[in-house]
Parts: structure tokens; sequence; C-alpha cells
């Protein structure tokens, strides 16, 4: 008994003296001193000894246990102090981990940056729902019941006469319903389509439509308030063309190009050599329209246009597929 003490305590304070870390200390104190442990299983076993040799086994069982906790506190502050220095042997000079912030998506940061710009120049910013009835997304917007553009094709119906819109142009008419002449607003929102998805179109999509209906307003006044916002928007000096054109809620309308502003008007691959690219439709708007919103055709003009945001940003970020704005991957997102 007293040689398996001897060997077992000297066990123990080798294993202490090998242990590297604390865990592995603690699992050391476990194996000998643990309930199950070795040394408290001698102890234990002490009871069956005869009274003559249970005195001097015992004191030598209880200064082996001592010895070994004494062992196990001083092996443990060394640990400690060595976990500290290596604390403190960090390379603190590593960089840092990034936290990234969020952003607004780049079709709302091009949306925003268009309202600014006609806000500045004394528009009202109105905003309608995106479901819409016929009447509002079409009727009211002097499209002929036969017309194309409201063929299932194009247009999500959510009921009889209810659909996704098409177009913000709809809002214009919920702003006349409202507000009196002098009406300037801009009308920004999300329009849906049921195209084909591809690079260049998607089914859902953002435009920015304006108007403005006053006394005497003129073909003039529109080409001067475009001329403004594109300079703003593109830079001074782009050049603007207006094309004939048609929409059922204007007359007469155009088709706007601005000059490449990749390759100055020399062509190349995104104005497909021809030196423009097509941003908006405008035009006067049709007395039709006017005589659904009781506003007066012989006391009142007005210019609309509408534009698209997702078009207009892929221009100018040189983004070549709609979708990505659609995908939200953070690595494309990023970047704006
Ligand atoms: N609503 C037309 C579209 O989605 C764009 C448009 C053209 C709006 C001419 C207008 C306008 O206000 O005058 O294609």
């Amino acid at each position: 008994m007293r040689k398996e003490l001897e060997r077992v305590g000297q066990q123990a304070l080798d294993e202490i003296t090998r242990a590297k870390n604390v865990l592995e200390l603690e699992e050391v104190r476990i194996r000998f001193l643990g309930r199950n442990g070795k040394i408290t299983l001698l102890l234990r076993s002490l009871g069956t000894l005869s009274p003559e040799d249970r005195p001097a086994l015992g004191k030598l069982s209880n200064q082996l246990k001592n010895k070994i906790q004494k062992a196990l506190a001083e092996r443990k502050q060394t640990l400690g102090s060595e976990a500290q220095t290596e604390v403190i042997s960090l390379d603190i000079t590593l960089p840092g981990r990034r936290v990234w912030f969020g952003r607004l998506h780049p079709l709302t940061q091009v949306t925003q940056e268009i309202v600014e710009i006609f806000a500045a120049l004394g528009f009202q910013v109105a905003r309608g729902p995106d479901v819409e009835s016929e009447y509002y997304n079409f009727e009211a917007l002097n499209f002929p019941k036969d017309h194309p553009a409201r063929d299932m094709q194009d247009t999500y119906y959510l009921a009889d006469d209810i659909v996704l819109r098409t177009h913000t142009s709809p809002v214009q008419i919920r702003v006349m319903e409202k507000q009196r002449p002098p009406v300037r607003v801009v009308m920004p929102g999300r329009v849906y389509r049921n195209e084909e998805i591809n690079a260049r179109s998607f089914t859902v999509f953002y435009q920015v439509e304006g108007l403005y209906v006053d006394q005497h307003v003129t073909f003039g006044d529109l080409k001067g308030v475009l001329t403004a916002f594109v300079e703003r928007f593109f830079g001074p000096g782009t050049p603007l063309r207006f094309r004939p054109s048609f929409f059922p809620f204007t007359e007469p309308s155009a088709e706007v190009d601005i000059g490449c502003f990749l390759c100055g008007g020399k062509g190349c691959r995104v104005c497909k050599k021809t030196g423009w690219l097509e941003i908006l439709g405008a035009g006067m708007v049709d007395p039709a329209v006017f005589a659904h919103v009781d506003y007066d055709p012989e006391d009142v003009s007005g210019y609309a246009f509408g534009m698209g945001v997702d078009r207009i940003a892929m221009l100018r970020h040189g983004i070549d597929d709609i979708r990505l704005f659609y995908e939200n991957d953070l690595r494309f997102l990023r970047q704006f």
C-alpha cells in the first residue's frame, strides 16, 4: 500500500509538470483527485487497513494529497501567466476585420438623384399604388380598348379590371384628380410587365414620371426642362435630340435620345454605333386625358415625360445586364 501510494503520487507530480496548458492540467487533476481519481480511490481504501497500519498510511496519504494540490496550484499559475504573454505577443498591426455598412440600392440612388434634380427645378413628388385599376393604367390615359399594350401578353392582370401598373403614367391621373392647375410633379415608382427575362428586360423595373400643367405650357418648356435635367445628370453639354413618336396620352409625342457619353457620339457597342442613347418618352398632354380629370384644354396645356430608371442606371454605371439589379448579390451591390 505504501509503495502503491508513493508510485501513484510520483506519477501525479510527473503529469502535472508535463501538462502543457490549463485544460490538460485540469484533466490531470480529475484523473488523480476527482471523484474516481487514483488518489481518491486509494484514500477510500484506507478503511480496509488494519487499525495498526491506518495512522501512518493515513498521514502519508494526506501529505501526498496536499503535495499534489500544491503542485497543481503552482503549475496552474505558471501556465496562466504564459497564456498572458501569449496574448501580449498578438500582432496588433494586423488589419482589423471589416464591418460592412448598409447602403441604398443603386436603383434607389439613381431614382433619388433624378427626383432631386427635378425638385430643384420646382417639381413636387407624388406616388401612386402598384396595384391599379384598368381605368387609371389605360382608360384615363386614352388607351383604346383594343390597344396592344392592354394585351395579356404585357400586362399582369390580378382580376378582371385590376392590373399591376405597366407604367407610372396612371399617377398623373391621380394627381390631376386631386389638384387643380398649376401642377408640377415627378412620380417615381415600380412598374411591371409580363416580358421575357433577359439582359435587357425584366418583369419589374422602375420609372420616374413627370408632369407639368399650367396656362401656356409649350413644347419649348418641355425641351428646356429636359435639357436642364440631362445636363445636370449626365454632364454639361450633353446633346439631346427629340424623335417623333406615339403615346396615346400625349400629342405630339417624342422619344428623347442623349448623345452617347461613352464614345462622345462616334459610335460604340453601347449606343450600337448610332452615337445616341434613348432615355425617355415625352410629349404634350393629350386633351382627351384632360377631359378625364375635368381640366379645360382651352384654358391649360401641359407636358409629360417618363423615363426608365434601370436603363439610366445601367448607362451611368456601365452595367450590361438588368438582372443584376434584382439578384441582390452583395458582391454587386457593394460596388455602389
Ligand atoms: N408611360 C410610357 C412608357 O412606359 C413612358 C412615357 C412616354 C411617359 C411619354 C410619359 C410620356 O409621361 O409623356 O413607355
